[in-house]
């Protein structure tokens, strides 16, 4: 598995606060199955702004190697949306330098605006991936819908997994959410304890879904391939489609052939 979502880099934003409790959430990720995560620090303009993030992160590197912890770490960001964002784009990290960049709405601006920042970033090449789309109530279901449309890339976090607002639970289960992150913070409280809420996803969708939100995509967005963002509802009527099709080939090759059999029959 690969963590998009995480806040284990130290001393960078209000994640893990030093060298050694960064060290540990990793530990804790390694034990529980993951092979790589992505150190999306907080980018909020005037409070976190990569102070000191290379240096630190390669750190951090060389102390993962040292210990020989078998676990990749990208760089990243977790960008707070405002309008001032576009000016500041050349200092804030996409995950592992991909058109993937993570972006969170932290406060209740108008759902306009946040649009309006949205598209200028896919104007721009990016692909936005919503963090924790679980923390916007006041996001209507329509107009997730209107991001879905815009190929925006939704990513919920494991803990939700056990209190899913009814909205969360249809966007999961009818294939809207492509990515889930642990948005690990410190220990002791938002840490890698997720076996339970890993095993209670995959009860909800299944091992392929379950696959696919925390393997296959995130090694996607890591890796800059593009994720097949086809719903639960689009796959099935893509499904009759390729049938019918087949039925309709199979029913042509045989009239082919039939006439193409008499043709010789009658040569002979
Ligand atoms: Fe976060």
């Amino acid at each position: 598995m690969i963590d998009i979502h995480s806040h284990v880099l130290f001393a960078v934003d209000d994640g893990a606060k030093n060298l050694e409790e960064s060290i540990k959430l990793i530990e804790e990720a390694v034990s529980l199955g993951y092979t790589g995560i992505v150190c999306s620090a907080h980018y909020k303009i005037s409070k976190f702004e990569n102070r000191r993030y290379d240096e630190k992160f390669n750190i951090l590197k060389e102390e993962v190697l040292k210990r020989k912890l078998p676990i990749s770490l990208y760089k990243g960001n977790e960008l707070d949306l405002r309008e001032k964002v576009l000016k500041v784009l050349d200092n804030v990290y996409t995950i592992n330098d991909t058109r993937y960049i993570l972006v969170e709405f932290s406060r209740p601006l108008i759902y306009e605006a946040y649009i309006k920042i949205i598209d200028a970033l896919i104007e721009r090449g990016y692909i936005p991936i919503l963090a924790h789309v679980e923390r916007y109530p006041y996001i209507k279901l329509q107009d997730f819908m209107k991001l879905y449309d815009k190929k925006v890339i939704f990513q919920m976090n494991l803990t939700t997994v056990k209190t899913m607002s009814k909205k969360v639970k249809f966007l999961l289960e009818e294939g809207y959410i492509q990515v889930v992150g642990t948005d690990a913070h410190r220990v002791g409280s938002r840490d890698y304890s997720v076996l339970g809420h890993l095993n209670k996803l995959k009860k909800i969708v299944g091992e392929e879904r379950f696959l696919q939100l925390t393997k296959e995509n995130p090694r996607k967005i890591v890796m800059n391939e593009d994720i097949n963002l086809e719903t639960r509802r689009e796959k099935k009527r893509n499904e009759k489609v390729l049938s019918f099709n087949g039925v309709f080939r199979f029913i042509f090759r045989k009239l082919f052939n039939g006439i193409n059999g008499t043709r010789c029959n009658s040569k002979g």
